[in-house]
């Protein structure tokens, strides 16, 4: 997929503040740090688009960023940043959960994973609560370029055993490394391929 224009549209604080026009929304949810916001900008060639930090909890709003005038990528604040206050956790969550569950535009949520770590019960949570709720999920695996292919080969094995203890049909996923572009194609084509489903399902209507 080429992706020729990206605009930043706005920060929102709660769903009722998001963009109306009912473009179709990728969104990008995930552990504080996982690696979001650098995904997206990977996946459009901008470093700058959306900050990043070394630091947890950088991005703390719903980013829209609307690309070729056609769908949305939605950067999302994180769960789980251990040094947050409860009372900003607990909004941060509500604020996502609330976006998530309501919106009738979002069409993939990706559930980003640190290819590192063990099983994480948050992400497990996580991935659980939305799953019930019939939203459609695909896993990113993030920072492969962090270690061997041998290991990720065993931590993928590792997560979706410990995911089939929820789940009979585990979501697709992808792995990636924002740093070294890997899976960058994967990710843009799906996004296409998804985008051009919807349009021919719309003409079809
Ligand atoms: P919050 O906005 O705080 O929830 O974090 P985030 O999930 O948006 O993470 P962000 O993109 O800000 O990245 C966090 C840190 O991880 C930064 O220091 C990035 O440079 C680093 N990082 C992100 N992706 C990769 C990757 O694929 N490989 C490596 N090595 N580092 C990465
Ligand atoms: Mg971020």
């Amino acid at each position: 997929m080429l992706i020729k224009n990206i605009e930043f549209i706005k920060s929102s604080n709660s769903i009722v503040e998001c963009p109306k026009d009912k473009l179709p929304e990728f969104a990008f949810l995930g552990r504080s740090n996982v690696g979001k916001s650098s995904l997206i900008n990977m996946i459009v060639n901008n470093k700058k688009l959306s900050k990043t930090s070394s630091k947890p909890g950088k991005t703390r709003l719903i980013n829209h960023f609307r690309v070729d005038k056609k769908f949305y990528l939605v950067d999302l604040p994180g769960y789980g940043w251990a040094k947050a206050s409860k009372v900003d956790r607990e909004k941060w969550d509500k604020m996502v959960k609330e976006y998530v569950t309501k919106s009738k535009v979002i069409v993939v949520l990706f559930i980003l994973i640190d290819i590192r770590l063990k099983p994480q019960d948050i992400d497990i949570s996580f991935l659980n609560y939305y799953g019930k709720k019939n939203i459609p999920i695909n896993i990113i695996f993030t920072k492969c370029d962090k270690i061997n292919s041998q290991n990720i080969n065993k931590n993928i094995d590792t997560f979706f055993s410990e995911l089939s203890k929820s789940w009979s049909e585990p979501p697709e996923y992808f792995i990636t490394s924002s740093i070294k572009k890997t899976g960058k194609d994967d990710i843009t084509d799906h996004i296409e391929s998804i985008y051009s489903s919807i349009k021919n399902y719309e003409k079809n209507l």
